[in-house]
């Protein structure tokens, strides 16, 4: 469970980390399960072209019965809860790792504005975010701007209509936005962090990362979770394992 303090937090700053929520054995069994990841293949994998390291895994959970324990895991589901105060469901799931010295940055942007095209009616989602690796200054935090989650939809530009899962996003921002939400709100925060420590932000508020140019790859396992009824069908769903259509209920209650 989360203080009071914490939950106040999240909903003026749109994120909050908790340290040392994954420790010992569970950890270590977790960074395990990402080395096998690595050794498999099939649609979910996105991998870097020169290292064939991971990039993505999308639904890592369906390979690994660790990564699937710790979805179900009773304090994330009642952390969860705290935070949605409603009925939620598993909306994605991945890997996201960032090879050393090789991948590329992830541009600023709200998450919602992605998900909308899935179906997704309120900007009300949040991710969980569990750290891997240390993720420090050089290994391509992610950068995000606190307090945006409460501006809406900020303005922003189609740049690669056809982009799915695409480094090169489908919606950009422009410098004068970055700037003015900024201004608006708050400086740059850079995420950082031991592995083991819990990352959650809401689906509004903008973020990026840049590149790792450190010697450590960063990995995160981000787990999406949304409110049940905050979710409609859509003419063209993309495949079920970036966004998932069993919304089996995730209780607070074990
Ligand atoms: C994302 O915004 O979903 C990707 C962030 C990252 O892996 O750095
Ligand atoms: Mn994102």
């Amino acid at each position: 469970m989360i203080t009071k303090e914490q939950l106040k937090h999240y909903s003026s700053k749109g994120y909050l980390i908790l340290p040392k929520m994954y420790q010992g054995e569970v950890l270590a069994s977790l960074i395990t399960a990402t080395e096998r990841l690595e050794k498999l293949d099939g649609p979910e994998f996105f991998r870097e072209k020169n290292s064939g390291k991971i990039r993505t895994v999308f639904a890592p959970e369906k390979f690994d019965q660790t990564i699937a324990k710790l979805i179900n895991q009773l304090e994330l589901r009642q952390i969860i809860y705290q935070i949605l105060g409603e009925d939620f469901y598993l909306f994605q799931s991945k890997l996201n790792t960032k090879a050393c010295l090789e991948s590329g940055v992830w541009t600023w942007h709200q998450d919602f504005k992605f998900w909308k095209e899935d179906g997704m009616l309120q900007a009300n989602a949040v991710t969980a975010a569990v750290l891997l690796s240390d993720v420090d200054i050089a290994n391509g935090p992610i950068l995000l701007i606190p307090g945006t989650h409460q501006e809406g939809e900020v303005s922003s530009y189609l740049n690669n209509p056809e982009g799915v899962h695409d480094e090169n996003l489908k919606y950009m921002i422009h410098p004068s936005t970055l700037s003015s939400m900024c201004e608006k709100y708050e400086p740059i925060v850079p995420l950082l962090g031991k592995a083991g420590d819990l990352l959650l932000f809401h689906s509004n508020v903008l973020h990026a990362s840049y590149q790792n140019m450190g010697y450590l790859d960063r990995k995160l396992l981000m787990l999406t979770f949304n409110p049940i009824r905050n979710i409609q069908e859509v003419e063209h769903p993309r495949p079920d394992y970036m966004v998932k259509r069993n919304k089996a209920v995730l209780s607070p209650n074990s």
